[in-house]
């Protein structure tokens, strides 16, 4: 991991002017954000900035309003939940730059945090214009970046800034980069790696990189079918993309020349219907699945053995449920194998990171999310790094 510098890094900032890109891209349903998970991740930058007297300016995108002022992508929206996870007041101010922004850090005292309106609302953002770059930076002292799940975009705000204004990267940005690198980085071997989902073609660019970097690749959920189908296994009903069945063999061929061992179910839980127990519920010989009848699930005879392999191994990185998890009792085999890597953690042999949308969902339905290492907030973010790639915001930090 190339260097960065910290919040430690700073002198003293007393009524100097901090921009702060923070992920602000909150799950919301009638203007109430209903997750506030991303703003306690910021809180710690937030607050350690305002505490050493800083002027703090957030910035932060919401939605992809396409450089327009669209009203309901409006960041005044979120000014109360961002209010009530840090409990300290929070001025809104309608721009990110010119005489406006200017007037308002005229008006903060030092240790006062103010949320600037949604980036997305200007052109140029997302263009990573410099000029944009040059006008937000005008107002500010040092650029922060606590934003790691919109690390992978180059945007004026979470890459341009980092080239004009000293940049830091803020405690959750490091926590982040830490946690990775011990993951994939610079880990412990043996690495073991599950990769679920629904479609092997949202993460090809993972699974070729994956089968490089690590020693034993768990396929699960419905992109284990177009591998089984692949290996001329019949899936019966279940979801598959059988026309990807080439890329399926090419990426074992892969893994196979790199010494990493996939894992593939062989006994599996099928149905008739995707339905919560549904009457045709039945476990079986991965070989033994009829023509009407769909994969959902792995088999505990699996599971068990998965389990086996996480024993032997010292990291994992987990991305993606292994069957249905949304439905019982198609959660089971990603609850036990959860729990194992937990139990694991727990006792000190095996460092777990996980991250992306549904896995964070799949890990707190298990009830183990606060026993791994690390869970990541990002979405496409922690894919692009689990594809190897480097991240531009990331970069920028450490140039
Ligand atoms: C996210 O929600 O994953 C990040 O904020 C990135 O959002 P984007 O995919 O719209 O760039």
């Amino acid at each position: 991991m190339s260097a960065f510098k910290t919040l430690d890094d700073l002198g003293d900032v007393t009524g100097k002017v901090a921009l702060v890109r923070v992920d602000l891209n909150l799950p919301m349903q009638e203007g109430t954000v209903t997750d506030d998970t991303r703003i306690r991740a910021a809180a710690p930058t937030i607050l350690e900035l305002s505490e050493k007297g800083a002027k703090v300016l957030l910035l932060a995108h919401f939605g992809r309003p396409k450089g327009e002022r669209v009203s309901t992508q409006s960041l005044s929206m979120v000014v109360g939940a961002v209010e009530k996870t840090l409990g300290k007041e929070v001025m809104f101010v309608p721009e990110i730059a010119g005489p406006v922004v200017a007037q308002s850090i005229g008006i903060l005292r030092a240790g006062d945090i103010a949320i600037l309106e949604n980036t997305r609302f200007w052109k140029g953002e997302e263009k990573n214009d410099p000029e944009l770059v040059k006008a937000i930076a005008a107002n500010a002292d040092f650029y922060v970046n606590d934003a790691f799940s919109a690390a992978h975009r180059a945007h004026a705000t979470t890459e341009g800034l980092a080239h004009v204004l000293p940049a830091y990267a803020g405690r959750s940005m490091q926590a982040e980069l830490e946690a990775l690198d011990k993951a994939l980085g610079n880990p412990e071997k043996p690495v073991a790696a599950v990769v679920g989902g629904a479609k092997v073609s949202s993460k090809l660019d993972v699974l070729k990189h994956l089968v490089k970097q690590v020693d034993h690749l768990i396929i699960g959920g419905g992109m284990a079918n177009t591998f089984l189908a692949a290996k001329g296994v019949d899936v019966g009903k279940s979801l598959c993309e059988h026309d990807l069945a080439d890329t399926a063999n090419e990426i074992l061929a892969i893994a196979e020349a790199s010494g990493c061992t996939v894992h593939l179910p062989y006994d599996v839980v099928v149905s008739k219907e995707f339905a919560a127990n549904p009457p045709s519920l039945r476990t079986c010989n991965v070989h033994e699945v009829a023509a009407d009848e769909m994969i959902l699930d792995a088999g505990p005879n699996a599971v068990e053995t998965l389990g086996d392999v996480l024993k032997t191994c010292r990291t994992l990185v987990w991305n993606g449920p292994l069957g249905a998890f949304e439905m019982v009792p198609f959660d089971a085999a990603t609850v036990a194998l959860a729990k194992t890597a937990a139990a694991l953690t727990a006792e000190g042999s095996l460092v777990s990171v996980a991250g992306g949308g549904d896995t964070v969902s799949a890990l707190n339905h298990a009830g183990v999310a606060q026993d791994f290492s690390y869970i990541s907030t990002a979405g496409g973010a922690f894919l692009e790094w689990m594809e190897g790639k480097e991240l531009p915001g990331v970069a920028a930090l450490s140039a």
